[in-house]
C-alpha cells in the first residue's frame, strides 16, 4: 500500500517541498507519495484527526502552524520541545510525534557551503520568529559563544534570549532592535544571519551596511526564494562569503525523510529538484 507523506501549511501555492521529496521517492523507487495539504486554521484540528484515521505516515509543517500544531500531537521530541516549534510529524504506530529538523538542516548546510564552525564564534542573528528559534538553538548547541538577536519587535528578541538562556546558561545572549545593526556588525562578528522573511519573493532588503564588517565574516540568509536575496548580493559585492537558504531547505527535508522512511535520501537529487522548482515557479 502506498504510504502518504506531505506538507501542511497555509497558504501553500507551489510548495518546493513537493518536487523535492517526490524526486527522492522516484529515485529510490519506494512506494510513497508526498502531497500538499493547504489547510485553513479553523480546519487544523479536524485535519489532524483525519490524518490519524487515514494513517498518513508523516508530514512537514510550515507557516503558520509550526507552534500552534504542538498541542494536538501525542508526543514531542525533546529537542523540538526545547526549540519550541516542530516542522516534522511522524506517525509512530498511530501516535503523532513532533520533531524539528530546521536547526540541524541549517547547520549542515552552513558547514557544507562555507566550512563555518560555530564553536567559540560571535553571531548577529536578525529575526526572532520560528526559524530563528531553531537556528539559534543549533548554533548554540554547536558551541557558538555569543549571539546578538536583532528584531523589529524587540520584545520578541528579548523573549527568545530568555528562552535560550535556560538551555545555554553559559552563552552570552543579547537582544536589540533593527536600528543598531550597523554598530552591532562592527563588534567582531563571525556570522550574520537573516532569519526574517525580508527579501522573500524579492521584496525588501535588510537595512545593514557591510562596510564595517571584518573580511572573514560569513553572511547567511535562510530565505531561498530568490536564492540570491538583495542582502546576499550586497554581501558578495562587499567581498564577503555568503550562504543561501536552499541548502537548509534540502537538509531539513532530508532529515524529515529519514525520520519517516528510515532511508537516507539522495540530497543532490533533492537539491536539483529544488533549484528547478524555484526557476519554474518563482
Ligand atoms: N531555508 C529554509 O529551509 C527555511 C526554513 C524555515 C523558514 N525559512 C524562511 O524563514 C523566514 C521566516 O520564517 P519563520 O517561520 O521564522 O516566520 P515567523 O515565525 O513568522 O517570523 C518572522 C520573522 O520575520 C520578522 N519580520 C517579518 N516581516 C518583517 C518586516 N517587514 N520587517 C522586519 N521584520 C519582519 C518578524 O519580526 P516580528 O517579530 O517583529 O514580527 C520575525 O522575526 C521565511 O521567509 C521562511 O520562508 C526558510
Amino acid at each position: 500500500m502506498t504510504l502518504v507523506l506531505g506538507i501542511v501549511g497555509h497558504p501553500l501555492d507551489h510548495s518546493v517541498s513537493v518536487p523535492m521529496h517526490m524526486s527522492a521517492i522516484f529515485t529510490l523507487g519506494i512506494d510513497y507519495v508526498y502531497l500538499s495539504f493547504d489547510i485553513l486554521p479553523e480546519n487544523l484540528p479536524h485535519a489532524i484527526g483525519q490524518f490519524k484515521k487515514e494513517n498518513i505516515k508523516g508530514f512537514n509543517v510550515t507557516i503558520p502552524y509550526k507552534e500552534t500544531i504542538m498541542p494536538y500531537l501525542d508526543d514531542i521530541d525533546e529537542r523540538a520541545s526545547r526549540i519550541g516549534a516542530v516542522n516534522t510529524i511522524d506517525n509512530e504506530n498511530g501516535r503523532l510525534k513532533g520533531y524539528n529538523t530546521d536547526g540541524t538542516g541549517y547547520l549542515t548546510s552552513l558547514r557544507e557551503q562555507t566550512g563555518f564552525d560555530p564553536r567559540g564564534k560571535r553571531v548577529l542573528m536578525i529575526g526572532a520568529g520560528g526559524a530563528a528559534h531553531a537556528v539559534a538553538y543549533a548554533l548554540l548547541e554547536a558551541g557558538a559563544r555569543h549571539i546578538t538577536i536583532a528584531n523589529r519587535t524587540r520584545e520578541h528578541a528579548e523573549v527568545l534570549c530568555r528562552h535560550l538562556g535556560v538551555y545555554f546558561p553559559s552563552a552570552s545572549l543579547q537582544s536589540t532592535g533593527m536600528d543598531t545593526l550597523d554598530s552591532e556588525g562592527r563588534t567582531q562578528t563571525d556570522l550574520v544571519v537573516n532569519t526574517t522573511s525580508i527579501g522573500m519573493k524579492g521584496a525588501g532588503d535588510i537595512a545593514m551596511d557591510f562596510t564595517g564588517l571584518d573580511r572573514h565574516t560569513v553572511v547567511s540568509d535562510i530565505v531561498y526564494n530568490p536564492l540570491e536575496t538583495q542582502f546576499l548580493k550586497r554581501a558578495l559585492r562587499a567581498g564577503l562569503a555568503i550562504h543561501d537558504g536552499a541548502g537548509m531547505l534540502v537538509h531539513q527535508g532530508a532529515e524529515s525523510f529519514r525520520l519517516w522512511t528510515g532511508i537516507r535520501p539522495p540530497v543532490d537529487v533533492m537539491r536539483q529538484a529544488v533549484l528547478r522548482a524555484l526557476q519554474e515557479h518563482h
